[in-house]
């Protein structure tokens, strides 16, 4: 049978990785799909063409409508990233009858809804396996996998660059922008690195997540989004000392109220794998309520590791080409007529502990009136630290943690603290979990 016919949108690192990959397992590719794939035309302006193995069996165009437009194409990877062109390019490859390929996250968490129903009516497939946690197979695993459970939560680490910084500054105390820099240098920052650092990306990954953890539709506005940029090295250490890491998840939670979707800095203890996960490596924990907790890790940006996503979707969709397109997998996990419409649960109604760091003046008094804010707002405290003052300062550093509050009463709490004379800086908040299973 002739080899399938695929069009790229995108050589830059992850298409450079994937028609490097393509180039170099052709054979055992073909032996895995049952036919050839072989990369037809490609569209990119900027490339580094000595990079690429086998660009020289590939069509370069600069107009990616010109790929979506040429009849030959069956399937379209796209990886040029961002909302638009991509979602114009995506629809447009649709409407043409051709299956779609995409390491986009940002493009499915906004626009995922819309396309899904125009690939439904067309009858093709949009598969975006490389959109999530870049190598690690976490959309198969969730949607097919763990088929069978009722998934009570997810909670990951879900950016490279973001836990690549948080791991350099921690084990090399070196600086945020540096690291930031080499990450942007190794191909893993997003073309606007502010999305990694304040929590973007991490928040359209676990609006996808959620979707197929759920069965309810993508609702990107309705994921919590709060970044790294803000977390001190004071607060690193002091975690530290009390047994925990910073990390900074996204996390997905079915609770009886609706369900929680929310990326934040957490604190979590340091025995947990997740807590030992460094680098550009993510790590994906999925509790299901059949299979119990289960850990997916791996290298969570690059250029062979996306691509190696990408090249496992196209051999999927390969492989359902002569299916009918009611037997296939559904794009987000449920029927599309069965998706639920849970309540999202704003931030103020979920329920979670909190490390608290509070600069209060070192007098007689402080303690108690704090301790006894807390009590009012029936917040139980776990554990409590106070940092002696450094010689000659009048300020001292108290840390509490505490044990699971709604996060509306920990709001009013701490107005009612920073009220206090005594407290002479912004109470730090940050978010605290077990992730016991
Ligand atoms: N910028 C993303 C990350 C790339 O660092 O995780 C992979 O999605």
């Amino acid at each position: 049978m002739d080899a399938v016919k695929v069009g790229l949108l995108g050589l830059g690192t992850v298409g450079g990785g994937t028609v490097n990959v393509l180039t170099r397992n052709a054979d055992e590719i073909t032996r895995r799909a049952g036919r050839g794939i072989r990369i037809i035309q490609a569209a990119a302006r900027d490339y580094d063409a000595e990079a690429i193995n086998g660009l020289d069996q590939i069509d370069v165009t600069d107009d990616a409508f010109a790929v979506v437009n040429n009849p030959e194409i069956e399937i379209v990877i796209e990886l040029i990233g961002g909302y638009s062109p991509a979602r114009e390019l995506v629809l447009q490859a649709i409407e043409n009858g051709k299956h779609v390929v995409t390491a986009n996250k940002a493009l499915i968490a906004m626009h995922g809804n819309e396309i899904f129903a125009a690939a439904q009516a067309k009858g093709v497939t949009v598969a975006f396996e490389a959109g999530v946690a870049g190598g690690i197979p976490i959309i198969k695993a969730i949607r097919e996998g763990l088929a069978a459970n009722q998934i009570e939560w997810v909670a990951g680490i879900i950016n490279g660059t973001g836990n690549f910084i948080l791991s350099e500054m921690r084990d090399k105390g070196r600086d945020f922008d540096d690291v930031l820099a080499e990450a942007q240098a190794l191909g893993y920052a997003e073309a606007d690195p502010t999305f990694d650092v304040e929590g973007i990306d991490a928040a359209h990954k676990l609006t996808i997540l959620s979707s197929i953890a759920f069965g309810i539709p993508l609702q990107f506005d309705k994921t919590y989004t709060e970044g790294i940029t803000r977390i001190d090295r004071q607060d690193v250490a002091f975690a530290s000392e009390l047994g925990y890491r910073i990390k900074h998840l996204g996390i997905a939670h079915k609770t009886d109220k609706g369900i929680e979707m929310r990326v934040h800095p957490t604190l979590i203890p340091e025995r947990r794998l997740l807590a030992n996960v460094d680098g550009v490596m993510n790590a994906v924990l999925v509790k299901g309520d059949a299979v119990g907790p289960t850990l997916y890790y791996g290298a969570g940006a690059g250029s062979e590791p996306t691509a190696s996503a990408v090249v496992a979707d196209v051999v999927d969709v390969v492989r359902a080409l002569t299916t009918d397109p009611e037997n296939r997998v559904p794009h987000l996990a449920f029927q599309p007529n069965e998706l639920s419409d849970l309540p999202i649960l704003g931030m103020e109604d979920v329920e979670t502990a909190y490390y608290l760091r509070m600069q209060v003046a070192d007098e007689l008094g402080v303690m108690a009136e704090i301790t006894r804010i807390l009590a009012d707002a029936e917040i139980s405290i776990e554990a409590i630290q106070q940092k002696e003052p450094a010689e000659g300062d009048t300020q001292v550093s108290l840390i509490m943690l505490t044990h699971e509050v709604l996060e509306r009463q920990m709001n009013q709490a701490i107005k009612r603290i920073e009220a206090l004379a005594a407290v002479t800086a912004p109470v730090i908040r940050i978010r605290m979990e077990q992730l016991d299973g």
